[in-house]
């Protein structure tokens, strides 16, 4: 059944301290539209809508959701039935509930995910060409989010049998299991990817930049103002997806990663690339290894009723990381 989901549209997350996380992100390059003393909501150069990340301020760090837009409010009606034939609790928000989005639905996906569908969300002024606004990694556009979940294969046929998203590459493990996978509605490598881990949790957001040298910039920003710290890992290029990468910690460990140069999936005759876990060309292109901190750290996801954090499940999949051989 198709949808009509279009893309990864938004995350809500939730942050300590909201003047901390306004200076770290601001730096990044994200462009704030609106903040106050416990909301920022935050935005890309070529964004047209209000936001694509919301922060929240809470007593602790979280994945309160992440959204997708689809293409009107009837793709969020029929998704909403569709949950509900499967026996899922879905959470219903109208319009006006929260700001500058019209009315959603949440449900927790297959994995535990917290995840929602929106159709309408409050116009802005594009920045693209707004060079004079430009600054740190000048940040594009959303792209994906990446999952951490107990059973990767589980969530790859849900989401490619029962949402229709189709797949761009993926990684083998032990007895030829999927280990990891990236899907996609968009024509990009993906708007979601699933690894294999504990979770449910969100690994990390990506966000789209529009050349590898807004990437060194960032680098040099961060760095410059204190943060070097919060770079986590890269710059680099992935193997799988050709992505130039690099991953920082926000100031409550949420995981953002600048991302750029991945391909055109938009062919039905596209076959998906199958990489081995433990092909060093596989997470990095040039071969060095990941800090430990990347396959071992990521954030909780709430509950959509109840607000508490998910329990964790240890993965189906026993290695937890690749072999590192160079
Ligand atoms: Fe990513």
């Amino acid at each position: 059944m198709n949808f009509n989901i279009i893309r990864a549209g938004r995350a809500v997350l939730h942050v300590t301290d909201i003047e901390k996380s306004r200076l770290f992100y601001e730096k990044l390059g994200f462009v704030v539209t609106d903040t106050d003393n416990e909301n920022l909501f935050l935005r890309g150069l070529e964004e047209h809508n209000h936001h694509s990340l919301w922060l929240k301020q809470k007593q602790e760090p979280a994945v309160e959701v992440i959204s997708y837009k689809v293409t009107s409010e009837k793709d969020i009606d029929e998704l909403e039935s569709f949950f509900r034939r499967q026996g899922r609790e879905v959470k219903r928000i109208k319009a006006g509930e929260q700001p500058a989005v019209g009315q959603t639905i949440r449900v927790q996906d297959i994995t535990g995910i917290p995840i929602e569908f929106y159709a309408e969300m409050e116009a802005v002024e594009r920045l693209l060409q707004r060079y004079d606004l430009h600054t740190g990694a000048k940040v594009q556009r959303i792209d994906h989010f990446n999952c951490m979940v107990r059973d990767v294969e589980t969530a790859y046929h849900y989401y490619l049998h029962k949402l229709d998203f189709a797949c761009s590459e993926y990684t083998v493990g032990e007895h030829q299991k999927i280990w990891a996978a990236w899907l996609h509605r968009k024509p990009s490598v993906h708007d979601v990817a699933f690894m294999n881990g504990v979770g449910p949790r969100l690994h990390h957001i990506g966000f789209w930049l529009k050349d590898p040298m807004s990437l060194i910039d960032g680098c040099d920003v961060l760095a410059a103002a204190g943060y070097s710290t919060n770079i986590e890992r890269g710059p680099g290029r992935h193997g799988l997806s050709n992505a130039f990468f690099l991953y920082v910690r926000d100031p409550d460990g949420h995981r953002i990663e600048l991302y750029n140069g991945d391909y055109l999936t938009s062919d039905p005759d596209f076959k998906p690339i199958k990489w081995e876990l433990d092909d060093p060309m596989r997470q990095t292109f040039w071969g060095h290894e990941a800090p430990d901190s990347w396959f071992d750290e990521a954030s909780d996801v709430l509950d959509i009723q109840t607000g508490q954090k998910i329990a964790l499940q240890q993965p189906k999949l026993k290695k937890s990381k690749p072999q590192f051989i160079m």
